[in-house]
Formats: C-alpha cells, structure tokens, sequence
C-alpha cells in the first residue's frame, strides 16, 4: 500500500493513478485534509475563486421510466405531476437573467408530451431572448436526430449521469428496457454532436460498492466530459429503496476532490443533494473541489413537486431569489459567485 501522501501527489502531477490507490482513497475511513486542499489548489489554478451559478428550471416531472431510486418514476401514483409551458419556462428565465443567470437548465422527466418541436421551440425562444445566456437540456435518453434538433435550435449542453458504469450495478437500479448501453450510446453521440457534456452519478446508491466508485471514474476518464455532477444517494419514501441507506457526506467530498484531481478543467457542481443531506453540504462541496451551484428558478409549486428524493431543500437558499445570502455564504467559504455564462475552461 503506497502511503495517502503518495497517492494525492501521484494525482495532483498524473490526475491519475492505480485502481488499487482510487480503492484505498474510497476506503478510508480518515478524514483526509490533504486531499481536499490539493483539489482546492488545482480548483484555483484553473477557476480562481470563481463559483458559476447556474438557473434549474424544473419543466416537468412526468417520466416515463421507473428508475429505482427516483420518487418521480412512473409507477408512483402519489407523485402530484406538473408541467411548464413555454411562458412558464420564460418567465423563469425572466426572472434569473437580472439575478445574473447566464444559463438556464432545463431538467425534467422523460414525459413524451415535450417533442422534439415544442423543446426545439422553447430552446430556440429563449435564446432570441437571452442571446447572451446558454442553454443546458437535462431531459434523458432520446435518439441522435432528437439530440442534433436540439443543438441546432440553439441548446449548448446537455447534462445525462450515466448513474453507475457497472452494467450489474446499473440492472440493479433501473427496470430491465433500460441499459448501461444505451445510456452510454447518448452520451457519446452528445459529445460527438458538440454539446458541453456532463455525466456523473449517485454515491452510496443501494448495492454500490468501492470498486463500483472506481469504475465510474475509469468511465469518466473514457468519456472525458465537461461538467461531472454527483450527489449523495437520498431514499425516496415512494421507491423500492425507501429503506435503504442514505450516502455519506463524507464519501461525497471525497470523490469531489478525487474528480477536481483526475479532471482539472471539469465543472463540478456542488449538489442541491449535497446541501440536502447536511446543513454546510453545497459550502463543503465548494471547498472540496466544486466550482458550480444550481439555484432553483422554478416556480414554488413545481419546486414542491419535483421530489427526486425526500426532504429535498427547495425554498432556503436553493431559491434563486434567496441569491444574496447564497453569495454571502459561499463568500465566507472563500469563493465567489460570478455573472458569467461560465463555460469550461479544457
Ligand atoms: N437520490 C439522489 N439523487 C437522485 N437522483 C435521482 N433520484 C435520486 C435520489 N433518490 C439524481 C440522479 C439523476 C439526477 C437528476 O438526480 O442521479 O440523474
């Protein structure tokens, strides 16, 4: 076993190292200050101080798949379901444009009632508005044809967590008609098309093991994406894993940093997860590695209703409108929020 000093070094100067040095970072049990500092250092060689905010606007939270984990399947006829239309959606972006928002994310469900013409329409209308700002689409798995129409109608990038890079994992957490392959199918083709590209998964989702960790990793390094984006497993109470075991903060900041080091340039977000699970999460997030929050800009109702796990926080500082207090927060961790359409910096 090489000594942890070793290994963050081999990181900070390779941005990689062993399988067998990933699983003994994952492992411990300590707490590992040096990890966290050498991922803030490479975090400020590249970003500065500079925290990218981004708008979520939650469009729709009808899906029509059943992942496990997720308390807005199709199969939980508890949900309260909602969508946007194009107005809706604008006046959110209406709304976060003076807060200093320069990119708007779209994030829903698989709901098949938003073809491709309607998510064309709604991209394309708020790029003629906001001709300065980019647009993020964060609605799933759909053909290339689909993907091509929405990068031409203007949208930029396009945010898909490959969830697990273990097909065994993967089988275990979504419904048979879904697979790893496919998953990882669209994520080539999105990058392959132009769009800014982010993947990411869940840690301590149910059956994950360490090695499971490292395989999103080596994944990841394949893929070489854009923006990576994880969070902490949280059970949602009407899911098949509404007993299972929450992920550790602990193990989340630890990956945060793991990622800063393997991937510099990468647009890691600090998560609304993250922020769930524990009062300081998004701060510690920051400090460990992240350089984007995601503020919501949805509408209260919608914001209630997008449940992808319990207890998600909603009103506090993830409201857009709470922005000030945000910035004071994330000025006393030692950052600073920036109006900036904040592409990557590869
Ligand atoms: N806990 C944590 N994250 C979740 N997601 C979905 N359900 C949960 C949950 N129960 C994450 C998935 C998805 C992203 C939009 O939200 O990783 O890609």
């Amino acid at each position: 076993m090489s000594p942890v000093t070793d290994i963050i070094n081999e990181l900070v100067n390779m941005h990689n190292t062993s399988d067998e040095n990933l699983l003994q970072l994952i492992c411990t049990e300590n707490e590992l200050p040096q990890l966290t500092s050498a991922a803030d250092k490479i975090r400020r060689d590249h970003y500065g101080t500079d925290v990218y905010i981004r708008g979520l606007i939650e469009f729709t939270n009808y899906c029509r798949n059943s992942c496990y984990y997720c308390g807005i399947n199709a199969h939980n006829k508890n949900a309260c379901r909602f969508r946007l239309d194009k107005q809706d959606i604008l006046s959110c972006c209406d709304k976060g444009y003076p807060l200093g928002f320069r990119t708007f994310v779209l994030q829903g469900g698989e709901d098949p009632y938003y073809t491709d013409d309607i998510i064309c329409d709604i991209v394309y209308s708020i790029r003629e508005k906001y001709p300065d700002c980019a647009v993020t689409l964060s609605i799933g798995e759909k053909t290339r044809k689909s993907y091509q129409a929405y990068y031409n109608a203007g949208a930029s990038r396009f945010l898909l967590r490959h969830e697990t890079a273990d097909s065994v994992h993967y089988n275990k957490l979504h419904p048979s008609k879904m697979s790893l392959e496919n998953r990882k199918r669209c994520l080539y083709e999105l990058k392959d098309i132009g769009f800014q590209t982010g993947s990411g998964f869940m840690v301590g989702s149910p059956f994950q093991s360490a090695e499971n960790l490292v395989s999103d990793l080596r994944f990841l390094q394949e893929l070489s994406p854009d923006m990576i984006g994880i969070g902490p497993f949280i059970p949602h109470s009407e899911t098949v894993f509404a007993d299972c075991e929450q992920g550790s903060l602990k193990t989340t900041l630890k990956m945060i940093s793991i990622l800063r080091l393997m991937f510099p340039y990468a647009l890691i977000p600090s998560t609304t997860a993250l922020g769930t699970i524990h009062p300081d999460g998004r701060e510690l997030g920051l400090k460990a590695g992240g350089n984007v929050i995601m503020p919501n800009l949805s509408p209260d109702s919608a914001k209630l209703n997008y449940t992808l796990y319990n207890n998600k926080l909603c009103t506090g500082d993830e409201a857009a409108e709470q922005l000030e207090s945000l910035k004071i927060k994330v000025r006393s961790a030692g950052y600073e929020i920036v109006t900036d359409i904040g592409n990557v910096k590869r």
